[in-house]
């Protein structure tokens, strides 16, 4: 299986074990002071254990704190920082991995020089400001916690003369210099998505009329210095690549793909080892974030590696939500190298081993949800949805893998997300588990959640056949009662019956097409699900918009409502920045601060509240999809307590409603309690 993806690979003088990187990622674990520590080290650890041939780094600073995007990130700027880089690279080398460190300068975007007050270094006074639609879509707490990040003041530019040119240049040779000392294998130099390299390669933001503005070849001017010094300092033989933007969406002037092929080519030039390839698009636009650079579509830029490698002779990096099958056959067919993999390390640190040992199916899938890359936007520490590990291998990853001291019996009841990875989790440490489920399949709330988004079905699929792997007594059509529970006399019971998802009490909630609550695993079991051409969804979560999204694209005529000021808040808001851009593009209308008041045969009244006043709303609806309201329901654990059948332990949306993350979570979180 997967034999050329798993094949070694030389970038330069660097021999890899196979061709699978993890793709650098910004993930704010590092305190604030820049140097590395065992937290960090743990993560990126667990990725060399876990089969990566290259770990990429996240975003190193050359020049900490300036050139920052935070405080929370490596720095590289100063020896002192050496111990942890050192320590890094032996800990990643332990594992047979190779460490490339990224470095950057991040330019416009050094959050943390405009948070301290010092001016952002840029080619050019900048004659353009982006679309800044980021606004739009976020809730209060959430454009409060992005300008705290920032600092809030207005950002000052300074524009970069001859000696700052002359500085960046060294800047990046001194921390190649020191990535090689402290045993690094070779540095990846960010030359995209925005920042300070990508800046002077963009027509769009470099409007300079020296040697290093004007044409293509006097834009890579800087980018070809700052290749060949870090080979002089750091030695010839020292691996240096970029990562370039094959383009620059939605900017005016942006970097076409004509340009950055040239860009390529003029690296590969002036010394570079291999050309990493990823895009970018104007970052003050929420929606074009899923656009560029964390791509959206399933291998969004592999015609842009394609198109680079027929230009360069050095080794080409793919990236982009690139599938184990496909990045196998990339390579086969010679259209990459090396495939980098960013999002899938965060949700399973083992990847390249399960592959290795031939078992795809036990890699836990990404659901593309986006939880990870929205904490850094408020300066804070990556989450994964579906792995409670990342981020926290220092605390997590032994008890993990442990075995418990004492088996014990467990009954879990409810085979929705939470109950199925407490199962899991628990019958990894040792323990004897039973899984009861009222319904007649596993799946629960995840379930309806994969019949409208496809890489929930993937989860759902993994999560079945690990409980089924490790041997959890699964018991469909099974009502957990105390006296059953009794019966089976467990040590400890989990509960995880979801949550309550109750008629709404308003005139006309009675009527045959209000859907709600069970009505919906019906409804959402065919294709083409049976309700009228006119449908109203109430309840803007997850499920709504996921819904909303199933069935414009049924050909349906649909309302979203919700009594909140910000439709899909439960989403991570770069998801919820793509999904609702692409409901208004297909024309669902979407309706916030809404209250329903009435629901008729043919439609529903509501009051939708204004700035100034409130207005009436009357909606034509076929049928009513009513998925607000759900509330936590913990009231089995309550009648086991009070029978004292055995400790019970509330999970998932029985505990209230957390969605997947919280599910997963809170069902990893009993599990290693037990
Ligand atoms: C949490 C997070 C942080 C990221 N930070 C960086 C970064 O520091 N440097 C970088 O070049 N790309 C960064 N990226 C982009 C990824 O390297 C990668 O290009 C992108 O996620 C697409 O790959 P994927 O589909 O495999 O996730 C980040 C992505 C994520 C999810």
């Amino acid at each position: 299986m997967f034999p050329h993806l798993l094949s070694p690979v030389r970038i330069g003088t660097l021999e890899l074990r196979n061709r699978i990187a993890m793709s650098p990622m910004g993930v704010e674990i590092v305190d604030d002071d820049g140097v590395l520590r065992e937290r960090m080290i743990r993560y990126y650890e667990e990725r060399a254990r876990g089969g990566a041939g290259l770990v990429i780094s996240e975003v190193a600073a050359i020049a900490y704190p300036r050139g920052a995007t935070t405080a929370h990130q490596i720095a590289i700027s100063d020896d002192r920082y050496l111990p942890g880089l050192a320590e890094l690279a032996r800990r990643v080398h332990a594992h047979g991995a190779k460490l490339a460190l990224q470095l950057v300068h991040h330019g416009k975007v050094s959050r943390l020089d405009q948070k301290q007050g010092r001016e952002l270094l840029m080619p050019s006074e900048p004659r353009w400001h982006g679309a800044m639609d980021m606004a739009r879509d976020l809730t209060r707490e959430e454009l409060g916690a992005m300008i705290a990040a920032s600092g809030g003041a207005p950002p000052k530019i300074r524009v970069a003369t001859r000696e700052d040119i002359a500085w960046l240049v060294d800047r990046f040779a001194d921390a190649a210099e020191r990535a090689r000392r402290a045993g690094a294998d070779a540095v990846e130099l960010h030359a995209g998505h925005g920042y300070i390299l990508s800046e002077f390669l963009s027509p769009a933001w470099n409007h300079r009329d020296d040697e290093y503005g004007g044409p293509v070849e006097n834009r890579a001017r800087l980018l070809q210095e700052v290749i060949r010094a870090c080979k002089q300092r750091a030695g010839e033989d020292f691996p240096v690549w970029c990562r370039l933007d094959a383009v620059e969406l939605r900017t005016p002037d942006g970097i076409r793909f004509e340009d950055a092929q040239r860009t390529a080519e003029l690296a590969e030039a002036a010394g570079a080892d291999a050309i990493h390839v990823s895009a970018y698009a104007d970052s003050t636009s929420g929606p074009a974030f899923t656009e560029a650079p964390l791509v959206h579509r399933e291998s969004g830029y592999v015609g842009y590696a394609e198109g680079i490698k027929r230009r360069v002779r050095v080794p080409v990096i793919a990236v982009g939500r690139i599938e184990f099958e496909l990045a196998d056959r990339l390579i086969a067919e010679g259209r990459a190298d090396v495939v980098a993999m960013a999002r899938k390390h965060l949700a399973d640190a083992e990847l390249g081993r399960k592959l290795a040992a031939g078992r795809p199916q036990d890699v836990r899938p990404c659901v593309y949800c986006y939880t990870c890359v929205a904490q850094p936007f408020f300066d804070r520490r990556v989450r994964c949805a579906v792995n409670p590990v990342t981020a926290n291998e220092i605390d997590l990853a032994m008890l993990e893998r442990a075995k418990a001291a004492t088996p014990r019996r467990v009954l879990v009841v409810g085979g929705g997300p939470a109950g199925l990875e407490a199962a899991r989790v628990a019958a990894r440490r040792g323990h004897s588990v039973t899984l009861c489920e009222r319904a007649d399949v596993l799946g629960g709330a995840l379930r309806l959640a994969a019949r409208t988004y496809e890489p929930n079905a993937r989860l759902l699929r993994w999560l079945e056949a690990q409980v089924r792997d490790l041997g959890v007594s699964v018991r469909l059509r099974a009502t957990v009662t105390p006296a059953l529970a009794r019966e089976l006399a467990p040590d400890v019971v989990v509960v995880a019956t979801g949550a309550r998802r109750d008629r709404p009490s308003l005139p006309g909630a009675e009527l045959p097409h209000v859907l709600t609550g069970d009505d919906l695993a019906r409804v959402l079991a065919s294709d083409d699900p049976p309700v009228g051409a006119r449908v109203a969804i109430v309840g803007a979560a997850l499920a709504g918009v996921s819904l909303a999204e199933l069935l414009r694209a049924r050909g349906r005529e649909v309302t979203l409502l919700d009594e909140g000021p910000t439709l899909g808040a439960a989403m991570a808001h770069p998801r919820r920045w793509r999904a609702l851009a692409d409901l208004r593009e297909q024309g669902v209308a979407l309706v916030a601060n809404a209250r329903v008041r009435v629901i008729g045969a043919k439609s529903l009244h509501a009051v939708v509240e204004e700035k100034v006043a409130a207005r009436e709303l009357e909606i034509a609806a076929d049928h009513v999809i009513w998925l607000a309201g759900w509330t936590g329901d913990a009231a089995l654990a309550e009648s086991l307590r009070a029978e004292g059948v055995a400790p019970a332990l509330v999970i998932g949306d029985a505990g209230g409603v957390g969605y997947l993350e919280g599910a997963i979570h809170s069902g990893f979180h009993a599990a290693i309690r037990i």
